[in-house]
């Protein structure tokens, strides 16, 4: 990779866009190529008016256009664009992750790609980042961003995320990571990142653990590093073919009605979003039993939204074939889960240790 050690100072503001993969100015040569996948999302969301920061279409803005607002871009990289496609990110379905993650493999793979950013709608960004962090094989930096704002606000967010974005990607620093969420200055894991507001633009945390790093004014720094294998170090690859995998939610009153039709629907995988550790309301419970000895995976994550699952041992998830998920949310479990399926992974305790590695 070209790109410069420490820091990426953003030198010209008013330099012109460097829209496409070739470039005559001499002095971008240098500059790392950074392909910059466009999915949709806020980010390339526009309203009628500027004010309007709730009621617009998401994904209607071409990546071309998301990157021309962004003049200083053209300090920081050599950008390579690509319209992946155009949605709202709640619409995001299995078919599209294969096409994502075997194109970001595909441009990796090519020595003229020193790293990657998509732009993606904040909604499922948790679970389409973490998907790629365990299924892309390379070390050159995958970067996500997204906006909470629409391209057509007031203060939009996108242009500073998308700068930044492709500043991480650019950066020696970033390599070796694991798929990265840049949002709002910070710099998460893909593991541990997850939207945490409705509407505020400071909208990613990664709970309890804290971001990997910031970015801010061309300048990254990293205060830890991911400790849990990624990318080169898993078994998992991207395949066209997805485990059924549902999530189901324990609440008061619930009634084991939505499992046992998951069950006669024939998934592969039951992930119950429980109560505090993954408790679950006595009447779920026996039909996760029933389904766990039908031979379907049951794994416990938690609804709170941080803290971890632990494992309950002979008392409850030995005797009932369940999986605890950890740290991993509901969302993120679900992932873990099609993969570890799709890969062959089969009973409870093999999947125990997926979820302990991973
Ligand atoms: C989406 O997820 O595509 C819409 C919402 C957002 O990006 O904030």
């Amino acid at each position: 990779m070209a790109a410069p050690g420490a820091s990426l100072t953003i030198a010209a503001m008013n330099t012109s866009i460097p829209s496409s993969t070739t470039s005559s100015d001499e002095g971008a040569t240098l500059l790392p190529r950074i392909a910059v996948l466009a999915t949709g999302g806020t980010i390339a969301g526009a309203a009628a008016d500027a004010t309007n920061t709730s009621g617009y279409q998401a994904g209607v803005v071409g990546v071309e256009q998301l990157l021309a607002v962004v003049p200083a871009l053209s300090a920081v990289a050599r950008v390579a664009p690509e319209q992946i496609a155009s949605i709202d990110s709640k619409d995001m379905a299995l078919p599209l992750w294969t096409t994502l993650a075997q194109r970001i493999n595909a441009l990796l793979a090519d020595d003229d790609i020193d790293g990657v950013v998509v732009t993606h709608g904040t909604d499922t960004l948790e679970e389409t980042a973490y998907l790629l962090h365990l299924t892309i094989k390379s070390d050159k930096p995958v970067v996500l961003t997204a906006a909470m704002r629409p391209a057509s606000a007031l203060s939009a967010d996108g242009p500073l995320n998308l700068l930044n974005a492709v500043t991480v990607a650019a950066h020696v620093a970033s390599r070796g990571q694991g798929v990265l969420v840049a949002f709002n200055n910070r710099i998460h894991s893909a593991r541990d990142v997850v939207k945490t507001s409705t509407y505020a633009v400071d909208a990613f945390h990664s709970p309890e653990i804290g971001a990997l790093g910031w970015v801010q004014d061309g300048r990254v720094e990293f205060q830890r590093s991911v400790v849990r294998p990624h990318t080169l170090a898993t078994e998992f690859v991207i395949g066209a073919k997805w485990p059924h995998v549902e999530i189901v939610v324990s609440y008061a009153g619930v009634s084991r009605i939505a499992v046992d039709a998951l069950v006669a629907a024939g998934v592969r995988g039951i992930v119950v979003a429980g109560t505090g550790n993954g408790s679950i309301h006595a009447s779920v419970q026996q039909a996760l039993a029933d389904a766990a000895s039908q031979g379907v995976a049951v794994v416990r994550a938690s609804r709170v939204g941080s803290g971890h699952v632990m494992r309950n041992g002979a008392a409850a998830d030995d005797a009932l074939g369940f999986v605890s998920a950890g740290s991993l949310n509901p969302y993120k479990a679900r992932v873990l889960l099609m993969l570890a399926l799709a890969a062959g992974a089969a009973g409870p305790m093999v999947l125990q240790k997926i979820f302990d590695t991973y």
